[in-house]
This record gives C-alpha cells, structure tokens and sequence, in this order.
C-alpha cells in the first residue's frame, strides 16, 4: 500500500493486486513497533550501526545507511496520515527499547503497531482512489522480452482466469512462514512473491537466513511481542534463573533475536525448559502498565493458553518468524527484471542481512515501499502501454485445467504440507547440522515428485481454497529448496543460520550474499559481495 501512494502521488495510474483484502495482510500481526532515531541522544547513524551489528555484517550498509536515514520522516508522515501513536507526558512519539539495539527506538501503538499502520494506509489508499483487485490471485508474472509486463491471476470469486497488463509491477506479497511449522506468520504468508520472481528468472538471495522469534505460542506459534522484554520482561528458565546473564550479560532479554533464541533453546536442550518452553514473567510490570502497552498479548495468552500475565509467567519459545532473505533487489526495489520491482518481507535489499532487528520490518515496507513505488512510477513513465501477449494466462489455465482433472483419490495435501513444515523446522531450524540439513533436503524433493500426484477433490471454480492451496504448496516447495541448498552449502554459523558443524562466522570466506536461480534440476547457488560503507566486521557480543 505505501508502494501504491508513491505512485498515485507522481499522478501514474496504479492498482493493488492481493489475494486477501488488503487489512488482512500479515502486517496486521506485527506488534511491537517501528524503529527510527528520534530521542535526543540517538541517530540515524547508531541505528544504522546497530542493524549492521544485528544483521552479522551481511547486510549491505548503503542500503542500511537510507532506510535509517529516512526512518524519522517516515514516522513523521506516518502521523501526519493519523497513526496514533503512543507518546510521552510532553506529547513526542513514546520509543520503547527493542533487541540489539542501543537506544529505545522503536516507536508503538501498544502492541498492535502493525495494525494501526495498516488502516491508515488502507485509508490513503481509498482517499487516492487506488484501485484494488482484492481476492485475485496470482499465478505467474508476465515477462515478455526480458521486461516484466504484468501478471496472470485468478478471480478468486469466479475462478476466471486474466493477464493483468502494466508498464511496471511491484512485488508487496510478504514471508513465506507456513513453509515452517509452527510459525508466527499467518495463513497467507506463502511466498507467493518470493517464488513467483524465482520461476520467472529472477534471483532470490540469502534465503538460508530465516528468524526465530524468542517468544512464541508453544502449540500455536502465535507471537508475543518483543515489546514485552521491551517494556522489563524477564525471561526464566525451570529454576527461576534470568538465564540470559549466561549469554549476553550486557543486553540480557533484549539482545538481538537469533542470540536470545539459540540461548532459550540451550536452556531447553539441556533440561532447564518448562515443557519444551522458558518462561516470560511479565509480573513486575503491574496490571496498568500490561493493560495499558501489552493489552493485545495478555488477551491472546489467556485465549490460548489459558495463562493472565498479570498472574504468572507464561511458557514460550523460539518459533519462526521471518525470511531475512527475498527476491534480490537494489535500494529502490528494483530487481534485476527490467520493469519489476519489490519492497517487503518479500525482498532482499540486504538491510538484515543474517539476523533482522526488531522494528526494523514495519521500518523496511514504509521506507522501500515508498522508494518502490517512486522508481516503479518513474519507469513506468518511460514505457509505452504494453500490447497484450497472446494468451498469457494460457499455459497457467491449462495447469489448473491438468490439477482439476486429476482423479480424487490419493494423499492429502493438509499432511504434505504438515510434513514439509516439520521437516524445515527440524533440519533448517535454530540450529543445523550438515547431516539434518540434507536430510530435510531429501524430504523436500520427494515431497516435490509426490504433490505431482496429489489430488484436488473440490472441482469448483468459486474461491476453490484448496485449489489454491496446492498452487501454494508448489511455491512452497520451491522456496523450501532454495533455503535449504543454501544452509547447506554455507559452512559457517553467522546471525540465525547456526552451524553447529560449523560454529563460527568465516568473513573470509562467507562474507557474500547467496543467490539462487531456478534452473528444471533445482537451485543454482552463485555469490555476490557484500556492501560495505563504514563499518569493519567486529565480534558480535550484546
Ligand atoms: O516482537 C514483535 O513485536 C515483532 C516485531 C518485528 O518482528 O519487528
């Protein structure tokens, strides 16, 4: 949505495409906030050298240096649309502290930030008129001479299938949480960008870096904000001990995620778990101040875990999150497709490079997309009005004919699906080993061979959910692939890809980006530089 303002601003004709309306995107769950150096004594500057520090040196510190240059006047146009904030007595925007970073930065509306942003820029989407083709979903990019043109997508509500022409496209589409089960991430997070840009020739980099949030929901994977440490919650192990004090002695609860993580499931591995879980005691803080910052949790602990934070710790643990890696793009989105862009979850610019920041997800789709939508509409400038590519949406609607007609008996997809997302969790989790992680890797070819055979039993046309499920599944595997020929292949452990075979981080080797082709016999793994501007690789301690 922040990609479509900028290009209904420059006066360009724009319309969003998804497959969900558009408040029922991911970011709806985003909680804890947005980061941008506004207090006294911070900078854009220390923000920048923490998310260096936080992304293991693998991102690129020039596109580091532009996202957290313009954070303050993102946030500030932010409020100006409306969002409210939360704020001090003297009426600045309230900052709360966030994992891995050196100053409180990140600004909040309790702990529903994602939710507020979002209906702020639906708003602005509706005061510009953009217009939105809500519950279409797509199927292929079309790419016609090397540029892209425009994409192939079903009408969910009919089933009809169109190409959907354009001098520009860009890709909004998320994380790809569901390929992991159990993930934070809601149903919808699939990858569908990610593996679209993949299928039509375009890279995906670092896709082997995948963010375990320390405080999930133990069965659900529901997420609890890290606004909770943020706000002095304490993480304890089964004897009561702040167990971080072993770990990251100067940051303790608010070191950055992939530590706080590998350090819960330490604790868990070695017997001081509680039920496969540590727990977060947010006790200390009072009624009010729950009440009042963290209300949104307190009510999803007592709904799915019958626990009151106000009464007793809650049992959580590390649970997958979020995909640092995405469709490769330069810092104005642009991927190396002519006339195809991306900002997102789904892009890789590299602002997280191994390991993201708290906050710095919300920061990343405002300030991309917003630089996106601005390339996007310049591009789109220059191009003639594409012609129509005889029957684009062809080969698509011939694949879904061959999908309906295969007979209805055989696996199910439900337990494919499940066996994918507990494979990745088990060899391509927290932390990884060569022999796990090729194993996975088997299991995810054969899990490619046998969804050639699954069935779909429903033959409708009309929001047929697991037609789409199976296409879906099909991203999903892709992706699933690329992650893990990437861990595999990189031998070191930096930030959230932790090689216990491997256990440290090899800048002399391994200070490169991976980035992965599709070709018909899987990934193609090839290496580029890393940016860097001013910051040399030092030890990463908290
Ligand atoms: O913990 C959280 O509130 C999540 C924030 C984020 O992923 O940036």
């Amino acid at each position: 949505m922040r990609a479509a303002l900028e290009v209904a601003r420059a006066g360009v004709d724009v319309a969003l495409l998804s497959k969900v309306y558009p408040l029922r995107s991911h970011s709806v769950a985003a909680q804890g906030g947005i980061n941008a150096a506004l207090g006294d004594d911070d900078s854009w500057e220390k923000h920048a050298y923490d998310t260096v520090k936080g992304s293991d040196y693998l991102g690129d510190q020039d596109a580091i240096e532009a996202m957290c240059h313009e954070a303050p006047d993102d946030i500030i146009e932010l409020e100006h649309m409306g969002t409210v904030f939360d704020r001090l007595a003297d009426g600045r925007i309230a900052q709360r502290p966030f994992g891995g970073a050196g100053f409180p930065r990140t600004c909040y509306v309790a702990d529903i930030t994602g939710q507020a942003l979002l209906h702020v820029l639906h708003e602005q989407t509706l005061r510009l008129n953009v217009r939105t083709y809500d519950e279409w979903f797509v199927t292929s990019l079309v790419v016609d001479g090397g540029r892209c043109r425009g994409a192939v997508a079903i009408n969910m509500r009919t089933g009809e299938m169109e190409a959907l022409l354009a001098k520009a496209v860009v890709l909004a589409a998320g994380g790809f949480g569901r390929i992991y089960t159990p993930t934070s991430n809601s149903l919808i997070s699939t990858g569908d960008g990610h593996a679209l840009a993949y299928r039509a020739g375009v890279p995906l980099m670092d896709m082997e870096f995948v963010q375990f949030h320390p405080t999930t929901l133990k069965e659900s994977g529901v997420l609890i904000t890290e606004g909770a440490r943020g706000e002095g919650g304490y993480l304890l192990n089964s004897e009561g001990e702040r167990f971080m004090a072993r770990y990251a002695p100067n940051k303790m609860e608010l070191a950055a995620r992939d530590v706080v993580s590998r350090a819960e499931q330490t604790e868990i591995d070695e017997g001081r778990g509680v039920d496969g879980c540590v727990l977060l005691d947010l006790r200390h803080l009072g009624e009010k101040k729950i009440n009042e910052r963290l209300f949104q949790i307190r009510e999803l602990a007592l709904d799915l875990t019958n626990t009151d934070f106000v009464a007793a710790p809650v049992p959580v643990r590390p649970g997958m999150h979020y995909a640092m890696g995405g469709v490769k793009t330069d810092a104005n989105g642009a991927t190396p497709t002519e006339g195809l862009f991306g900002c997102g979850e789904c892009a890789c610019v590299s602002v997280h490079g191994a390991n993201r920041l708290g906050g710095n997800s919300l920061l990343e789709t405002i300030t991309f997309g917003r630089r996106a939508g601005k390339a996007a509409a310049a591009y789109a400038a220059t191009q003639p009005a594409p012609s129509l590519p005889v029957a684009a949406a062809q080969p698509d609607a011939e694949a879904i004919d061959e999908l309906l007609a295969r007979p209805s008996n055989g696996e199910r997809m439900a337990d494919l699906r499940a066996e994918m997302g507990t494979a990745m969790n088990k060899g391509v989790g927290i932390f990884r080993t060569r022999e796990g992680i090729a194993d996975t890797l088997a299991m995810i070819r054969e899990l490619k061979q046998r969804r050639q055979q699954v069935p779909v039993r429903n033959k409708g046309k009309v929001f047929n959910y697991e037609l789409l499920s199976l296409i879906e599944l099909g991203f999903m595997i892709d992706l699933a692939e690329v992650i893990t020929l990437g861990a595999l292949e990189r031998e070191e452990s930096r930030g959230a890809h932790s090689r216990r075979d491997f256990p440290e981080r090899d800048d002399a080797t391994w200070m490169k980006h991976t980035l992965a082709y599709q070709t018909p016999e899987g990934p193609r793994l090839e290496y580029a530089p890393v940016t860097k501007t001013r910051w040399e690789p030092e030890n990463r301690i908290y």
